[in-house]
């Protein structure tokens, strides 16, 4: 049996997704029932409940498991939790631990000044050393994180970051699935790191236009600075933790400047990369506010 965690959450919901389209059995772990109705829809998935950070609550979850697809939030207790699991799954007997972790496209991104980034390297020495056979998927950026700023653009018109003219290239959280899935379900990948990233380098000068195009309204990117964006995220609700995080981050992308696109695992898994037009396009009503976005729609 083949286990995805975090299973209720952006990339998490869409590897499940990508299992039912496919009409291979999976387990997703969740920890919170209520907001498990959409998977529960799915064909041929089984829902289990647990949380990462309390092993007693994993028995069941973990019964009968050769592969887990390991994915957790990124926030503060994201090396807790996933150190935990670790320990837990190989008590468990799984057989290969497939780590969903992160890389910057930006060129020279220094992982140890982002909270996220440093903690995926610390957990992926942690897994390494622990013995169990493992892969590592390293996305750059997801495409769905523009869906942050919908509000912003469906009130001014505005994408508003603190990036200048950096170029990122963000993929799009499907593709991932898919590749994602081909690691799951084909022999080979023990030991290896198959980092990924969109198609194409963009401003968000050009984000905002795609973006504009698709909801056949114009949107404009507006530069701010770090501190007004931080402000935005703070009054939009986010907690201070995960504002400052981000401000990490923009900085250190607007430091450096430039993003390198890499579509090897694309190539070597035959999965044709998604453009941000195309995306921009499938979730227009998402960019015009018409629309929530579902992280599983049923
Ligand atoms: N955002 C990006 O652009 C990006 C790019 C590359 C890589 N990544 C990486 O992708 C991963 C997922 O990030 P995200 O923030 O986008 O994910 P997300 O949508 O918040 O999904 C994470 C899921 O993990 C679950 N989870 C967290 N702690 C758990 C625990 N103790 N036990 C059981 N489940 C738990 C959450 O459950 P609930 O639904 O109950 O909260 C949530 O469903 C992170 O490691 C991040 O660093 C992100």
């Amino acid at each position: 049996m083949i286990l995805i965690t975090g299973a209720n959450g952006r990339p998490g919901s869409a590897a499940v997704r990508e299992f039912a389209r496919q009409g291979t059995p999976v387990r997703a772990l969740v920890r919170d029932p209520e907001k498990a109705g959409d998977l529960r829809a799915l064909p041929g998935v089984e829902v289990a409940y647990g949380d990462m950070l309390w092993p007693e609550t994993l028995e069941s979850a973990l019964a009968g498991v050769d592969r887990v697809l390991m994915i957790s939030s990124a926030g503060p207790l994201m090396l807790e939790t996933q150190c935990t699991f670790i320990d837990a799954a190989i008590r468990a007997g799984v057989g290969h631990i497939v780590k969903f972790s992160g890389k910057d496209s930006i060129d020279g991104f220094d992982n140890e000044r982002f909270r996220s980034s440093r903690s995926h390297e610390q957990i992926q020495r942690y897994l390494v050393a622990s013995g169990v056979p493992w892969t590592v998927l390293r996305p750059s950026q997801f495409m769905q994180v523009y869906f942050e700023e919908v509000p912003d653009i469906v009130a001014s018109g505005e994408l508003r970051l603190p990036l200048g003219d950096t170029t990122l290239a963000p993929i799009d959280i499907e593709d991932i699935a898919r590749i994602a899935y081909a690691v799951l379900t084909t022999p080979g990948h023990e030991g290896r790191t198959y980092p990924m990233t969109g198609p194409e380098a963009l401003t968000m000068t050009d984000i905002a236009g795609h973006i504009s195009d698709a909801v056949g309204r114009p949107v404009r990117y507006r530069d701010v600075t770090s501190e007004e964006k931080q402000r935005d995220w703070l009054a939009a609700g986010y907690p201070p933790p995960r504002a400052s995080a981000f401000a990490q981050l923009f900085r250190e992308r607007s430091r450096l400047g430039r993003s390198t696109v890499d579509l090897a695992s694309h190539e070597h898994f035959g999965i044709e990369p998604t453009t941000f037009a195309e995306f921009a396009r499938r979730n227009a009503d998402v960019f015009r506010g018409a629309t929530d976005y579902t992280v599983t729609p049923a």
